[in-house]
Formats: C-alpha cells, structure tokens, sequence
C-alpha cells in the first residue's frame, strides 16, 4: 500500500482458553499494520474481533505468538514495560466510553496525562482544553459525562485516548452505540486521525463504515478469512481548516476539525 514504518505486527498471534472446552479465541493471525493506516476489524459476532483488538493493544497478553508495537517485542517485556508502551503507544476508544462519572470531561482527558507524568500542570491543562477544543467540546469541558450526550461523550474519550499522543488508536465499536449523524462525526474523526498520520485500529459491525478504511480484515473463527484494500486515502496531506471549531457546530457531523500538535514533551 505504502512505505510507511510498521509500527504494530501480530506474528502468529494465539490466544486459547483452556477449560473443560478449549477455546481458540485468536487462531495464529499474522498482521503488519503501518503508521497512518487506517484499518477496520470486521466479522461476526464471537469471531474474535474483540480478542484479537486487545492483544494488538496489550490489554491481553497472547497464548503464544507476538505483538510488536514500534519494533518493541512485547512479549519481551516487564509487565512495568508493557504498561508503559500501553500508556504511551497505545490509545482505546470503546463502544462504551468508561468516563469516569465523578470526573468532568476535562479531568478525565488530563487522567492518562497526569500518569504519564510528562508535562507541567498547566501544559497539562493546555494541552487537554486544547484536545477538546478541536474535537468541538471547547464549551463542554467542566461537564461530567452523564451531562453530555453519546456522542460528546464517545469525543471525550477520543481525546483522552489521544491525549498522549499515542502511535496507535485501538478502537472497539466506537459507534456502536451512536446515532447515524455521531457516527458519521466520530468517523470521520478516526479516518482524520489516521490521515494525520497516527496508526488506527477499529473494530466495527458497520460494512459502512469499514469500506470508508485502507484496509478491512474480516475475522471468522479467530482467522483472517479476507482482506479489502480501499477507502479514502489521501495522496497528500489534507489541508487543516483555518480555525478550531466548536461553536460554528459543536455537534454537526460535517467535516472533522483538525487535530492538534503533538505534546511538547511527550517522546
Ligand atoms: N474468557 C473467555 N473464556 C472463554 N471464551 C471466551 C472468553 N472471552 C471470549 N470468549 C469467546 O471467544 C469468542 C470471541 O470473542 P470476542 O469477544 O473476541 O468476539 P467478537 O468478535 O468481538 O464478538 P462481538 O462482535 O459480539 O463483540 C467468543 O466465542 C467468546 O464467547
Ligand atoms: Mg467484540
């Protein structure tokens, strides 16, 4: 598709429970995923989409085979290791968004920064107000999620697991519980993310939406069973609207606002 660097590789990838049934939940998959792509997870429910999308993120660990994130070797490393690269390499999005209730949209967005333990207080809070400014929730920022609605709430925790500028974005039907016009927004946001260059990972039942990716995997049975190249990619950068948005429409599902820099010191 392109030469950009890989930066997450499944290598024979299995992931089995043993019981009185043995179940293989992620049957030897073999994947290379490159900075900036684009990918959609699909299949049928139990195929393993789930499974296999939280060992390429490292909130699994494998029965055997590897996850390389970045070169890293992972199952090379300390379990302090692992949390780290999952900190800071890794962003989550899931279909439910796991705010913190007690916490405002803010807070919870400074939560993986603060633990990452990178930045200054105020870079801290410049960098998150800054994050959901341009994902259209400028306004939004004290509101504790049951304030919000679905698909406020789904931006909110696309600018936290952003927050640390992760290579790679791992989403979980990010949608699955938004209407059309929030899923069209949170989308397009995902497929801007990408084309600015992080890597993102997206499990959706939406063939939609999946079409839209650079590349789709269909699972069946913990297997790849086939993949699709397409989607929008584009040749050359997308230029960046002139301005942030927010107010113009916090909620319009129209074109994704752009993203912000990089963190100053986060490496
Ligand atoms: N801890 C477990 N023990 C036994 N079986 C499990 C376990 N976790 C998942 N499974 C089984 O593994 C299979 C894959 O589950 P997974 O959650 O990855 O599916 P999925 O493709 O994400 O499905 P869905 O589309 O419904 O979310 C399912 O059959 C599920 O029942
Ligand atoms: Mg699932």
């Amino acid at each position: 598709m392109n030469d950009a660097p890989i930066v997450l590789q499944a290598i024979k990838l299995l992931k089995r429970i043993e019981g009185a049934i043995t179940h293989t939940l992620v049957n030897e998959i073999d994947l290379d995923v490159r900075k900036g792509e684009f990918l959609a997870i699909t299949g049928p429910s139990g195929s393993g989409k789930s499974s296999l999308l939280y060992l390429l993120g490292l909130l699994d660990s494998p029965t055997s085979g590897e996850v390389v994130v970045c070169g890293l070797e992972t199952s090379k490393l300390s379990e302090t290791e692992r949390a780290d690269v999952r900190l800071t390499k890794c962003g989550f999005v899931f279909q439910f968004h796991f705010l913190l209730p007690e916490f405002t949209a803010l807070e919870n967005v400074l939560l993986p920064l603060r633990t990452n333990g990178k930045l200054s207080r105020s870079e801290m809070t410049e960098r998150a107000t800054h994050l959901l400014s341009t994902l259209g929730l400028a306004s939004q920022l004290h509101k504790r999620p049951f304030q919000l609605s679905g698909g406020q709430r789904q931006r909110v925790s696309i600018a936290r697991a952003l927050a640390n500028s992760p290579e790679i974005l791992v989403a979980d039907e990010p949608t699955g519980n938004l209407d059309a016009a929030s899923t069209e927004q949170v989308f397009a946001l995902l497929r801007d993310i990408a084309d600015q260059g992080q890597t993102v990972v997206v499990v959706t039942h939406d063939s939609g939406l999946a079409a839209r990716a650079d590349r789709r995997i269909n699972i069946v049975d913990g297997k790849i069973a086939e993949t699709t190249f397409g989607g929008r990619r584009a040749a050359t950068p997308q230029p960046a609207p002139a301005a942030p948005v927010e107010a113009a429409a916090a909620d319009a599902p129209a074109a994704p606002p752009p993203l912000p820099p990089q963190p100053k010191a986060a490496e």
